[in-house]
């Protein structure tokens, strides 16, 4: 039986909430695998809104189980807190429909300071992050010296491993003219949340393969985007797990032959959020109507995302790294009534054409976008319902893009509500 995989194909916030709240239905897991709560998820489910971060989306629906892999970082403040919020909209998680992987990094308040330590100061690389400690925790991951989800349940061997992280945490804090750490702060910042956390904890491994082999369905749910993964993105400018399909793999211990439909979730135009290149990007007229449109604001920091046209050079890239078997296109609706609509389809580089995004920071930022200009529709794509409900424009528009991109769309989505959805092929069933 085919499992399912979902990233995001652009630089994020491709309208992943919709289609992975429709997939959750239809799947018995729902695991992340990589990012932590910087990622923002809103799912409507019978007219109710629940906005999720790091927990999985299967959690809101009744007899699913979320599960956190060891890919996840996961900070256990915004666990409870999160946890907490969904308990006031009346959905209790609790070990019966959540569980954490042992082996999973945590994010310490340590991390979010730095964090936000490093984007305020006027030295170095402005990221744009989103201030949560994502970064600074996957290099104590790297670094091995990180405090695991399994070591909250052996607090006299954890004060070990806190000596050893403040060892590189205080070093650091001292340069940066910041106040050090005691060891017993975090100590006692770890006991606090130990109870809360640990009834949560499993082998994630184990039980992905038992479930696997009992013929259960499996949706991995990426966060982020493709061009966001800290190999294959716009590096430096990216986050910092892979956020490709391939990650589904290492970030929750299944073989990659369990991985089955790669869904990639693609905008029908470009936003991003942040720092960094940005090829297609319009900063005019066309910018702030895609912005004002298509609502293209976070749901995490609450930060204008910047908007242009559809890249059909970026995403062909990534259906290449992530191995996309079909795409779910969204928010086609908003472009509805553009007179013209361009698509770029190449690059010029120094004067030369090239069919790529190349890997060097310094190209990424020389490369000019070369486009093709279609006639755009005056009628409304809003709540389609099937091919016949589309203007021919549209659909001619939807027809270039999988061309363009070299995958065919799996699902158009043209609305936010969950019926206004074109199913062209099932994921599940393929
Ligand atoms: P970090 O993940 O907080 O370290 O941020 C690194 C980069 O990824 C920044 O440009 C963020 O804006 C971007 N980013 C992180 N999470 C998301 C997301 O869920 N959607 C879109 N962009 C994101």
């Amino acid at each position: 039986m085919a499992n399912v995989v979902v990233v995001g194909s652009q630089w994020g916030d491709e309208g992943k909430g919709k289609i992975v709240d429709w997939l959750s239905e239809r799947a018995d897991i729902v695991v992340r695998f990589q990012g932590g709560h910087n990622a923002g998820h809103t799912l409507v489910i019978d007219g109710v809104s629940y906005k999720l971060s790091l927990l999985p989306s299967g959690v809101v629906r009744p007899g699913k189980m979320g599960v956190i892999g060891n890919g996840v970082v996961v900070d256990p403040h915004a666990l409870i807190a999160e946890i907490g919020r969904l308990a006031a909209q009346g959905v209790a998680v609790s070990p019966d429909n959540l569980r954490i992987a042992e082996n999973a990094a945590l994010i310490l308040s340590l991390h979010r300071d730095l964090d936000a330590f490093r984007e305020n100061s006027n030295t170095g690389t402005r990221i744009g992050t989103t201030k949560r400690g994502i970064g600074p925790a996957y290099e104590d991951k790297v670094g091995r010296r990180a405090i695991r989800v399994m070591d909250l349940a052996d607090l006299p061997a954890l004060r070990e491993k806190i000596e050893r992280l403040l060892a590189h945490h205080n070093a650091l804090r001292r340069g940066l003219g910041q106040e050090e750490i005691l060891a017993e702060t975090l100590y006692e910042e770890l006991a606090s949340v130990a109870d809360k956390v640990l009834p949560f904890m499993d082998s994630v491994w184990q039980l992905l393969d038992r479930e696997r082999r009992a013929g259960k369905r499996i949706l991995f749910e990426g966060a982020q985007g493709a061009l966001l993964d800290i190999d294959h993105g716009t590096y430096p400018f990216v986050t910092s797990s892979n956020t490709v399909a391939g990650q589904a793999s290492t970030g929750s211990g299944v073989g990659p032959g369990a991985v089955g439909y790669v869904l990639g979730i693609t905008k029908a135009y470009t936003t991003r959020v942040g720092e960094g290149p940005f090829p297609t990007e319009q900063t005019g007229e066309v910018g702030d109507f895609l912005g004002t449109r298509g609502h293209e604001f976070g749901t995490v920091t609450g930060r204008k995302r910047r908007c242009g046209w559809f890249d059909a050079v970026l995403v062909r890239q990534t259906i290449r790294t992530s191995g996309i078997t079909g795409i779910a296109l969204t928010k086609l609706d908003v472009l509805d009534g553009l007179e013209e609509i361009k698509i770029c389809v190449g690059y010029k580089l120094d004067g030369r054409e090239i069919d790529y995004l190349p890997a060097s920071q310094a190209a990424q930022a020389r490369v000019e976008p070369i486009y093709e200009t279609l006639e755009g529709w005056k009628d409304t794509t809003a709540g389609a319902r099937s091919w016949n409900d589309l203007p021919a424009q549209a659909v001619k528009y939807v027809r270039h893009v999988e061309e363009l991109i070299g995958a065919p769309v799996a699902l158009l989505s043209t609305s936010p509500e969950r019926d206004d959805t074109i199913l062209v092929q099932d994921p599940f069933q393929d």
